[in-house]
């Protein structure tokens, strides 16, 4: 990526920049491999949910996956309309609720028996009927953190396929409530496409299933998933949307007039977006050399809080001769890590540090631990 380094030089570090020309990039990759399929892609905003990307998204024709009050609520900001809207989360409040059915949304995801009565008796104080999807946990394994699995019985989310039909049988009885479909979600940074295919398969036989029990549905939610390179962001900056799409149009078999929905959170935003931090101190130990920046876990905690590392690139010294440093945080926690044993240009105090592909799940998870200012936002454009 190429960083406008004497715009850069001219800011207050830590900033998180975004390349609004990949973003779009990226959104068109979105259309261009959906168009002419009946699928639609909710952002998920839980990713990124700064106003300047919203409105670009919302530009591209995405739809919105919010999963509480206020996600809701930077959506209707950002312009998206009610009915553009899914509202998911296994603990919505009954403010958040009257909240989604005052805007009209398209659906709530429901997770559990109590939130589909409480949502059927908020809706009937309104005079509405809400539309509902169940979200079913399929039991599937998606091979990623565990703090990012979702989709496995032990799991909180979602209703247990030996569940399901006591749950739809509840739905269809209730006066205040629409079922229109079925949710799952299966986790996060899903590179493999073994889990989606197998999410394919449950969904088919669920869907065969309650067809035979005469129950219609209108639309099918895959949720998201799709994972992104860290190590290559710029070898490989667009997530790998043929294939994933494919799968889908491959595997799930759609009945006639049903739509295919999509919630993608990171795969859309995580490459436009680095944590851009200033060298304060280079440090020489007794085993180790310590590049200490000025941006910490409070401004990007994916690195401590699931042992993700992020690519790590000096911008302002390239080439040769190089050192071996690790890369620490200010933050008075010995997890306030970016990289152990990064191989970096000699690097000097003053220099800048690109920490990439921290468009999704950055600034969103920032937090003013240690005192600390949150991190302000810098657009290419
Ligand atoms: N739909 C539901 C119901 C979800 O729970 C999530 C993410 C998504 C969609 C979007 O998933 P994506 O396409 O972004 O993978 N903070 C963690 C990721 C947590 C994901 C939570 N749910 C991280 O930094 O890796």
């Amino acid at each position: 990526m190429n960083f406008p380094l004497d715009k850069f030089k001219q800011i207050p570090t830590p900033f998180y920049y975004y390349d609004m020309s990949l973003l779009q990039y990226t959104l068109d990759e979105i259309k261009r491999c959906i168009a002419g399929f009946p699928f639609k892609v909710h952002y998920a905003v839980k990713a990124n949910a700064n106003a300047t990307i919203l409105e670009q998204i919302r530009r591209a024709g995405l739809g919105i996956d919010c999963v509480s009050g206020g996600e809701l609520a930077a959506a209707i900001s950002a312009g998206f309309a009610g009915n553009e809207i899914a509202f998911a989360g296994v603990g919505k409040t009954d403010k958040e609720i009257a909240a989604g059915i005052d805007s009209d949304i398209f659906c709530f995801n429901v997770e559990s028996l109590p939130e589909m009565e409480v949502i059927n008796e908020i809706a009937a104080s309104k005079g509405k009927v809400a539309r509902i999807a169940i979200r079913v946990n399929p039991n599937i394994d998606a091979h990623t953190h565990k703090y990012i699995t979702t989709g496995l019985n032990e799991n909180k989310f979602g209703i247990n396929v030996p569940q399901l039909n006591d749950v739809v049988d509840a739905a269809l009885a209730m006066q205040n409530v629409e079922l229109i479909g079925l949710h799952f979600h299966i986790g996060s940074q899903i590179r493999e496409t073994e889990p989606f295919i197998m999410l394919c398969e449950k969904a088919n036989e669920l869907l065969q299933h309650l067809e035979a029990r005469g129950v219609k549905l209108s639309i099918i939610n895959v949720g998201g998933g799709l994972g992104i390179n860290y190590d290559d962001p710029d070898g490989d900056a667009i997530a790998g949307f043929d294939q994933y799409f494919g799968i889908f149009k491959q595997h799930l078999k759609l009945r006639e007039g049903q739509e295919l929905h999509f919630e993608l959170g990171r795969a859309v935003v995580a490459q436009c977006g680095s944590l851009i931090t200033r060298v304060t101190y280079v440090k020489t130990g007794i085993v180790k050399k310590f590049i200490i920046v000025d941006a910490g876990m409070s401004d990007l905690i994916r690195p401590a809080l699931y042992q993700a590392h992020h690519k790590i690139e000096n911008i302002s010294a390239t080439g040769t001769p190089t050192e071996t440093y690790d890369v620490v945080g200010p933050i008075c926690e010995s997890s306030d890590c970016f990289g152990t044993d990064e191989t970096l240009p000699i690097t000097h105090r003053g220099d800048l540090i690109a920490l990439r592909s921290a468009g999704a799940y950055g600034e969103i998870m920032a937090s003013r631990y240690n005192c600390r200012e949150f991190p302000a936002a810098i657009y290419s454009e």
